[in-house]
């Protein structure tokens, strides 16, 4: 429970603009924050979607020279980054418009850390004393167009360490984007399994930090209304994929999700992070997949919270077992694969991941500590039946 002795730092996040068809107004948007020549920023699977030729014929339309970079991979690395720098350099650029899912728009925030400054990416990993004290980074928009990685309202970002196989996570609490841009209308054409994959991320975006054991009043209930409305949502989306009341919902849901875990998340993200570093694996899909395995081993740790989660995203009044039972009919339903196996994962590699695991900071809020025998133990027992 938490502790209403203890003392507490919060933070919330940058204006956010909500709407169907609000696309349209990036150009206004642009020039009351400033931006004159902004580089687009997305991801090889996005490159030749409409939403890209939408969003550069409004930034042409209110007469702003925009280049688009599109060379971010599903999962991205820091080669492409550095690619990108060149290029917002190169182009004399004063913003990143960071556009796409998850990865497209981590790819973009990440060349916003680096593109002002004479700091490698992995200074923004650490907590390096003059890497701290940089006022100055260009302008950022980010605009999602999928309901799951919820990361619009930070400059966070997972990027693949290229030497080391490792998704570290870099930021710096003076790159705020200036705005993000919630249009629905942009979620209309993701494909069901796509939807599925995501929204489960936006779900367990939400679980994870619910059940940190923290005193962070604003991201429980970022969290509680999150889950309220992916569990009203998310089969709705896959159902009814025009639906855009629903994908409203379900876009409102994995931005508030995304604010919650401000607080922090747990071992299915610290996993996940590593499996998608080595096997190349959808984000949202590795962690659909790992949810009940994480579930089973925090269940001591989060069975007092299992009730309202249940309530509020199942509309069911019972605790643990049944909020477990749903999730795991949820992701039955959703047509998710069931164990670690499905995605390449092979058995002599989970020592490895295990140790990866634990170094990654997700593993160090999740509500029950892990050792590395533990986590290797949980990655053996997800590789096939996981559920
Ligand atoms: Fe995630």
């Amino acid at each position: 429970m938490s502790n209403f002795l203890d003392s507490a730092d919060w933070s919330f996040p940058v204006p956010i603009h909500y709407g169907p068809g609000r696309l349209n107004e990036l150009g206004e948007l642009c020039k009351v924050n400033g931006i004159n020549r902004p580089l687009l920023v997305t991801d090889i699977g996005s490159k030749n979607l409409p939403f890209i030729k939408q969003t550069q014929n409004v930034l042409n339309s209110a007469s702003l020279k925009c280049n688009l970079f599109s060379g971010i991979s599903p999962n991205p690395l820091d080669t492409e980054i550095q690619i990108g720098k060149a290029i917002f350099e190169d182009g004399n650029h004063d913003a990143i418009i960071a556009i796409g899912g998850g990865s497209g728009m981590d790819g973009g925030k990440a060349i916003s850390l680096i593109a002002n400054n004479k700091f490698s990416l992995w200074d923004f990993d650490n907590d390096k004393a003059e890497v701290k004290d940089i006022k100055k980074f260009p302008h950022l928009i980010c605009i999602p167009t999928t309901s799951g990685t919820g990361a619009e309202t930070e400059s966070t970002a997972m990027v693949t360490h290229s030497d080391l196989g490792m998704k570290l996570c870099v930021w710096h609490p003076n790159q705020k984007p200036n705005a993000a841009l919630l249009d629905p209308k942009l979620t209309l054409d993701l494909p069901d399994n796509l939807t599925a994959w995501t929204g489960v991320d936006a779900l367990v975006h939400a679980v994870e930090s619910y059940t940190i054991d923290s005193l962070y009043s604003v991201a429980d209930g970022m969290a509680i209304q999150a889950l309220t409305l992916i569990g009203r949502y998310l089969k709705k989306t896959v159902k009814s994929p025009h639906d855009l009341e629903a994908r409203g919902g379900m876009l409102l849901g994995s931005c508030l999700a995304g604010i919650s875990f401000k607080k922090g998340l747990g071992l299915v993200h610290a996993i996940s992070h590593m499996v998608g570093a080595i096997y190349d694996s959808q984000h949202g899909l590795t962690n659909a997949i790992l949810l009940p395995p994480v579930l089973r081993f925090n269940e001591e740790r989060i069975r007092n919270k299992s009730k309202m989660m249940n309530f509020v995203t199942f509309s069911k009044p019972e605790g643990y077992h049944s909020f477990y039972n749903n999730i795991c009919n949820l992701l039955d339903e959703l047509e998710i694969n069931k164990g670690l196996g499905s995605l390449g994962v092979t058995s002599n590699k989970t020592e490895e991941l295990a140790i990866k695991a634990s170094r990654d900071a997700a593993a160090k809020t999740n509500p029950r500590k892990a050792s590395v025998s533990q986590l290797k133990t949980l990655i053996l027992e997800s590789l096939e039946n996981a559920r």
